[in-house]
């Protein structure tokens, strides 16, 4: 088969190498094996290609690619009421090395679902991860209510788009920082009441101003560094700083002292760890909102198989609105 393989430490650029001659992976216990249609492209898989992501493989060369839509060839040990050809959305077994930037992945059982008849392959392979991230960030962990002030930083971003619709769905009120006039339209766009364009505007000044000197009863954080500084300055009385990821390159740094004497928490988020029923009872919700057209996944783009290094490298640069999809299999139907 044809995969793109992470041959060495680097650049997208440098790093990935177009192999037409890989073996196709085996099913293993707990896992389906996927003929890939669409592969969701995220920031984590540049950081992957450098090497300095938690998960990376340990030895080269690797195959990434963490979201997948495909259709199942065959179903490992354990893997119950799954068939040889259903379409299905999964998060792939990509820290082994068999994500879906390949024609064929292995998918995590535990985190497969089908995909609806009417879901284009595209929105299908940028669902999973970022809409199970930011519910369970804002719902389970963040217990966001109505009414509460949320502000996400990066809301043009992969991850921050399906928390600003997340938060709307829950009839928060929501803040968002973008990186120009683009990135601060495409946030009004989705809904956001209040954009800051942190590269003229300081975020904290403009929290405190937006939510009559409150400030943020939940702070969405995908982007740590200086941004999560900003977030300890106009976080609320028992607020919530919900940490997701280091798109500056950094993680935001905690004093607890400071969380004590201004009584707010720093909260870590990852979807993974949770069981299979949970899953569903989320995806379940998700596709009610996504069925009532409150939420969308923001494609900005499906990009051809053999274009991969080149849309790492405009995403790593900030020139994406929303998440990029791969289409693997020319078909990929793109977003309506
Ligand atoms: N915890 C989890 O389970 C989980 C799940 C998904 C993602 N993540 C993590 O979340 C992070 C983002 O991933 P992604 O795929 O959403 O990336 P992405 O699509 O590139 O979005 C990141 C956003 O961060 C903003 N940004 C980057 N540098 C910034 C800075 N210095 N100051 C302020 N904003 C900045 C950019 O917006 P502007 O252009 O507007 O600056 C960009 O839109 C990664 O670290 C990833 O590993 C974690």
């Amino acid at each position: 088969m044809r995969a793109w393989q992470t041959v060495k430490p680097g650049r997208p650029m440098d790093a990935l190498y177009l192999n037409e001659d890989v073996e196709p992976p085996r099913p293993t216990p707990g896992t389906v094996h996927l003929e890939v249609i669409a592969a969701g492209i995220g920031l984590p898989d540049a950081f992957m290609c450098q090497g300095s992501y938690a998960l990376t493989p340990k030895t080269l060369p690797f195959t990434q690619g963490q979201e997948v839509v495909g259709r199942i060839i065959e179903c490992g040990e354990d893997v119950h009421g799954r068939k040889a050809g259903d379409r299905v959305m999964a998060v792939t077994s990509f820290f082994t090395g068999h994500g879906s930037f390949a024609e064929q992945c292995l998918g995590l059982d535990g985190f497969c679902m089908p995909v609806p008849d009417e879901m284009s392959d595209a929105e299908g392979a940028g669902f999973l991860i970022p809409f199970h991230t930011a519910y369970i960030a804002l719902v389970t962990r963040g217990k966001i209510e109505a009414g509460e002030n949320v502000l996400v930083i990066g809301g043009a971003g992969g991850t921050g788009q399906a928390a600003m619709q997340i938060a709307k769905a829950l009839g928060a009120r929501v803040i968002a920082t973008a990186g120009g006039p683009e990135k601060a339209e495409f946030c009004r766009a989705l809904g956001a009441d209040h954009v800051i364009d942190y590269r003229s505007e300081d975020i904290a000044e403009s929290v405190k101003a937006a939510t009559d000197g409150r400030g943020a009863d939940a702070i969405y954080d995908p982007v740590g560094g200086e941004a999560f500084a900003s977030a300890t300055r106009c976080i609320a009385h028992e607020g919530r700083i919900l940490a997701i990821g280091f798109a500056s390159g950094s993680w935001g740094q905690t004093d607890t002292s400071h969380l004590v004497y201004h009584n707010y928490s720093v909260v870590g988020v990852i979807p993974s760890q949770y069981d299979r029923a949970f899953k569903e009872q989320t995806q379940e919700r998700l596709l009610g909102w996504w069925r009532e057209g409150k939420l969308r996944p923001q494609i900005d783009d499906l990009v051809a198989f053999e274009a991969l290094p080149e849309a790492l490298e405009r995403l790593v640069a900030g020139g994406v609105k929303g998440k990029l999809t791969l289409a693997v299999d020319p078909s990929a139907t793109p977003p309506a």
